[in-house]
């Protein structure tokens, strides 16, 4: 890789993926993967163990992020979702990879901060908003049931 610079990604928009849990969740992550480049370029005492710490944080929020989203997939009955299963679990692999190679101290702080900045750049913008037009779909489905229900028990 040699990524010698940080990456920081700011949420607009053009991320959402029409679902308001789903979208403060990836604003939060991407808030972390920020935060991290703000520890590396840091010069403060403390911003070493705030990156860890950090990493840390991100590790489990990522968790959360994915059984959120898969519940969420699941109970709409969307056919992307082993596809997204799996880009989750090749996450996990890889962060738990960089894990054990930072434990012997082979470690890049700015390889793995501009790698988890595009990977989630990349999750939002392209994984995740293969789902965007369903779910919308599934919502609009959802009112008009609801509208109609109320219709009948008039
Ligand atoms: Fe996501």
């Amino acid at each position: 890789m040699g990524a010698d610079m940080t990456v920081r990604v700011l949420w607009n928009d053009e991320f959402s993926v029409g679902h308001i849990t789903l979208d403060h969740q990836h604003q939060q992550l991407l808030r972390q993967c920020n935060a991290l480049a703000d520890c590396i370029e840091s010069t403060s005492p403390g911003a070493d163990s705030r990156f860890h710490e950090i990493l840390y944080e991100l590790a489990v929020y990522a968790r959360t992020h994915f059984e959120t989203e898969e519940e969420l997939l699941a109970g709409h009955g969307y056919e992307g979702l082993e596809a997204q299963r799996q880009e989750h679990f090749e996450y996990r692999r890889t962060v738990m990879k960089i894990i054990c190679l930072a434990a012997v101290g082979e470690f890049h702080k700015i390889e793995l901060q501009s790698f988890l900045a595009c990977w989630w750049r990349d999750h939002i913008l392209e994984s995740d908003m293969a789902y965007r037009e369903f779910l919308l779909g599934s919502a609009r489905d959802e009112r008009s049931f609801a509208i109609r229900s109320r219709g009948e028990n008039a």
